[in-house]
């Protein structure tokens, strides 16, 4: 790789609570909505739960140290929030508490800075019976009260905040196509869970600008994750409808952060299905994050779908395509990881210009980018040729972004640990360490030793 990435660049490596800690009802923990999702017959791969994972609450040290060994500069993980406050809001678990300080401590001690995710998904169970979850009026409120516990506690030495991750998967997967936890079906209810997911947002990050940032001198921002949409013919009809793909995307949660208000073609489109924010709200959204936080995976075709409608009905990675008009579909020339996503490093590139140019060149966090293979363990070593492959391929076009004036200032590999891939259980390996269901061995793959490398090369 020939690119030398800015001095001060942020290498890091992610995880989320309950994909990798276990303990699910350890120390005084309440359950989550993935707690009980996993248990309901035919929701999970195999029936895989995250009960156990990779029962990081009980490895704490041992895998510090592996970060360590690799040369992390960052860790971004997430608090579950039913470990904070069981319930959801009220009584504070000073065991959660305590398990949070230890893993920031350590970090610490190591020369690793902790990014820290507010919600990765796992709402507590209470809070979906008793207001209705990500649905309810009252849960933006309830949200910020989980924030300013976190704030209060952990804010001395956590200094990169992430309010929310990806509220797209929230809203589609969870109340649209329903495969993720809560596993609601609906062609509205995702615009109105994605409007509280950005109220909340917002609400918590005013309160931590009024009462925290001050003094402990943090950041804050919003993770959203976003696939590229490439036109699929030059014609001025697929590059709309590539535009729109995006905006229905990444723009739905990106715009009201950066702007104050939804993308005007989502307001044609959804009419009184997309709620509407008041003028305070739009005020408190504008300007809500530090940062852009971005997850990036994979790349699509995209084919206008205006006068095809049937074609566009059903797809899992692109939202309610009906709501666009838009047909996606892939190259058989594209390399897929075991997921099937196709691997696009030009994509990458792309979408980072896209947002340099929509947003007025933020700041930009790779927070999450990976692949899943199906990693052999040979003589106890795992030679992840695809995966090194696939992390030259991106960071090389990350570098090529950056050549262009795009401001991408760190970069997150998804995971550090196989882990438990949602509804696909255990059956993808995502990380680069090899890690079975609490296995006693954290094994290094050729990955992270090459990633090593990288970070070492790119060194102050
Ligand atoms: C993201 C998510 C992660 C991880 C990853 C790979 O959408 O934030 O938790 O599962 O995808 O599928």
């Amino acid at each position: 790789m020939s690119q030398h990435f800015p001095k001060d660049f942020i290498w890091g490596s992610a995880t989320s609570a309950y994909q990798i800690e276990g303990a699910w009802n350890e120390d005084g923990k309440g359950p989550s909505i993935w707690d009980v999702f996993c248990l309901i017959p035919g929701k999970v791969h195999e029936g895989d739960t995250g009960a156990i994972a990779c029962n990081h609450y009980h490895r704490i040290a041992e895998d510090v140290a592996l970060m360590k060994a690799m040369g992390l500069k960052a860790y971004r993980f997430s608090i579950a929030w039913a470990r904070i406050l069981p319930a959801g809001r009220g009584a504070v678990n000073q065991q959660g508490i305590a398990f949070y300080n230890k893993l920031i401590n350590e970090l610490l001690a190591n020369g690793i800075q902790p990014w820290v995710t507010l919600y990765h998904w796992d709402l507590p169970a209470a809070l979906e019976f008793e207001i209705d979850g990500w649905l309810g009026k009252d849960i933006a409120d309830v949200f910020t009260e989980y924030a300013e516990v976190c704030f209060a506690h952990f804010g001395d030495r956590v200094k990169n905040w992430i309010t929310i991750n990806e509220a797209w998967v929230v809203a589609i997967l969870g109340y649209g196509h329903g495969v993720f936890a809560p596993g609601k079906k609906s062609t509205d209810l995702p615009y109105v869970a994605g409007h509280n997911l950005l109220l909340a947002h917002a609400k918590a990050v005013a309160l931590y600008r009024t009462k925290f940032q001050p003094l402990q001198l943090g950041t804050i921002g919003i993770t959203n994750n976003c696939d590229w949409r490439e036109p699929f013919t030059n014609s001025e009809v697929d590059k709309a409808a590539a535009q729109r793909a995006l905006e229905f995307f990444l723009a739905w949660f990106a715009d009201p952060v950066y702007t104050g208000d939804y993308p005007a073609v989502m307001k044609e489109r959804l009419g009184d299905r997309l709620p509407t924010f008041t003028d305070a709200e739009k005020k408190l959204l504008k300007g809500s994050s530090d940062f852009f936080g971005l997850n990036h995976y994979t790349t699509m075709y995209a084919v206008d779908a205006t006068n095809n409608k049937e074609q566009g009905s059903v797809y899992g990675n692109g939202g309610l395509s009906a709501d666009q008009d838009v047909n996606l579909s892939i190259s058989p020339d594209w390399k897929l990881t075991d997921m099937q996503w196709a691997i696009v490093p030009w994509g990458c590139k792309k979408l980072l210009q896209w947002i340099a140019e929509r947003y007025n060149n933020p700041p930009i966090f790779i927070t999450e980018n990976g692949c899943a293979f199906d990693d052999k363990l040979v003589d106890g070593k795992v030679d992840d040729i695809e995966r090194v492959a696939f992390f030259k391929g991106y960071i090389t076009a990350i570098g090529e972004a950056i050549d262009t004036g795009v401001n991408v200032q760190g970069y997150f590999i998804w995971s550090l640990m196989d882990n438990f891939e949602w509804a696909s259980g255990y059956a993808k390996k995502f990380g680069i360490h090899y890690v079975e269901k609490d296995s006693l061995n954290r094994i290094p793959k050729a990955s992270a030793i090459w990633y090593k490398g990288v970070i070492d090369a790119n060194a102050v």
